[in-house]
């Protein structure tokens, strides 16, 4: 297959779909599923690279893991039963992976050694390393512990109170994970609210946990007994097709079943704070996860936004496509506080600038976002994912409204979390 795409201005995007599962709930589900007792049955998991990371490592460490028709069956092994790995994990591209892993290694009693590809080996684990070891956690790697690989040998650990210097969900998982293994509680407190489905579903698993606003309380040595699990669609999937259907001139687009959790709708607020015409109906039967469909159309006159610190946990996967709607809005168009985005998959400011302005954005950059004056026209231009799915994914929708023919190079990364995006824009075409 070409690791290319040739993409030119279109007329609208019209229909159904339904996105793909939620990466994060899937990889959750695996890593949740493995440490109970029993089986567990996942539906509608995600089958993407990133997930495969996850179940690759728990059937490395014995956990039996079968696929059924659109569903995983998962025998858990217990908190306690995992063995030993008898060779180095490839977490591939995960970061969630390889953060939430190295959390739950830090309790078991084996050496493990966690790794990854390039992107990957260059992100930062000491906002890992620096709870887990305040727990009594075993970890070395590369820099002291600040870039994979990473080794674990696992001890006996002690609950904390760790107040989180950087909001991230995966750092918070981890601890949480830790501290299902650590003798006496374990408190996370954030100073703004990430994603939050590692507690939704440790609860739901039988775990003694407990949440107080910004703060998150785990003992340790629960026992967790196996459940069933839906996975919703992805938000942060379906944020490209509605970031498209807002932009394209003629569009409507209905996105089905997309789970709505407060903590990951930022993207939708942003939408409706520019005007554009969306419309959200939550489906009343799902206990553990809010999902429901979504409906956007075409609005002439986006407004520019303001986007700042507190708002970027709950939109943080989908700053690419919000660069991209920014361009296309009345005013200036800010997004700050967002220096997290330079340590993703890539350093998502940088990528996005650079190719946006390949073709003809006028875009600042600063160390923590950036900042747009609109409506802009672009053009057509060779442009490069960076070997990262989302950028990959915003740089289609931004050559759908561009004059003029784009080609996207490195769209192979779009199989991280969105294996037939292309399939399904393509059948969205008027
Ligand atoms: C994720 C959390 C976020 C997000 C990532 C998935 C998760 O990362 O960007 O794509 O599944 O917990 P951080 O927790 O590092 O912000």
């Amino acid at each position: 297959m070409s690791d290319s795409i040739n993409v030119q201005k279109v007329n609208g995007l019209k229909g159904e779909l339904t996105p793909p599962p939620d990466k994060s709930i899937s990889h959750r589900a695996v890593f949740i599923s493995s440490i109970a007792e029993g089986t567990s049955y996942v539906k509608n998991f995600l089958n993407a690279r990133d997930p495969e990371a996850t179940v690759n490592a728990f059937r490395a460490l014995g956990v039996e893991i079968t696929e059924r028709k659109n569903e995983l069956v998962i025998v858990g092994k217990g908190l306690i039963g995992l063995r030993e790995p008898n060779d180095i994990i490839d977490c591939m591209n995960s970061g969630t992976t390889m953060r939430l892993l190295m959390g739950v290694f830090s309790g078991c009693q084996f050496f493990s050694v966690l790794t990854g590809d390039s992107s990957l080996r260059n992100r930062p684990m000491a906002r890992v390393t620096e709870p887990l070891r305040l727990m009594g956690a075993q970890l070395m790697g590369r820099e002291d512990g600040r870039y994979p690989p990473i080794a674990v040998r696992g001890c006996k650990l002690n609950g904390i109170t760790y107040k989180m210097p950087i909001p991230s969900a995966q750092v918070k998982s981890s601890v949480l994970l830790a501290g299902l293994n650590a003798d006496g509680c374990t408190t996370v407190t954030e100073s703004a609210k990430s994603r939050d489905h590692t507690e939704r579903m440790l609860k739901t698993f039988g775990a003694d946990i407990s949440v107080d606003g910004l703060s998150v309380k785990i003992s340790g040595t629960n026992k967790l007994t196996a459940s069933e699990i839906t996975v919703p669609g992805d938000i942060s999937s379906a944020a490209f097709f509605l970031a498209g259907a807002a932009l394209v001139t003629g569009s409507e687009v209905v996105v089905k079943g997309v789970g709505l959790n407060e903590t990951r709708t930022g993207f939708l607020d942003a939408l409706k704070a520019m005007g554009a015409d969306a419309a959200v109906q939550i489906d009343s039967d799902h206990r553990d996860e809010p999902q429901g469909d979504i409906r956007v159309k075409y609005t002439e006159g986006l407004k520019a936004v303001t986007l700042g610190r507190s708002d970027i946990p709950a939109l943080i996967d989908e700053f690419p496509i919000l660069c991209v709607l920014g361009l296309r809005a009345h005013g200036v168009t800010e997004i700050r506080g967002a220096e997290e985005l330079r340590v993703k998959e890539s350093d998502r400011i940088a990528a996005m600038v650079t190719e946006l302005r390949k073709m003809g954005a006028v875009i600042e950059e600063y160390p923590d976002g950036v900042a747009m004056e609109g409506p802009q026209e672009l053009h057509g231009a060779t442009v490069e994912s960076h070997g990262d799915h989302r950028i990959a994914m915003a740089l289609s929708i931004a050559a759908l409204i561009a004059n003029g023919e784009t080609t996207i190079n490195g769209i192979s990364s779009v199989e991280i979390s969105y294996p037939g995006f292309f399939e399904q824009l393509r059948k969205l075409l008027v």
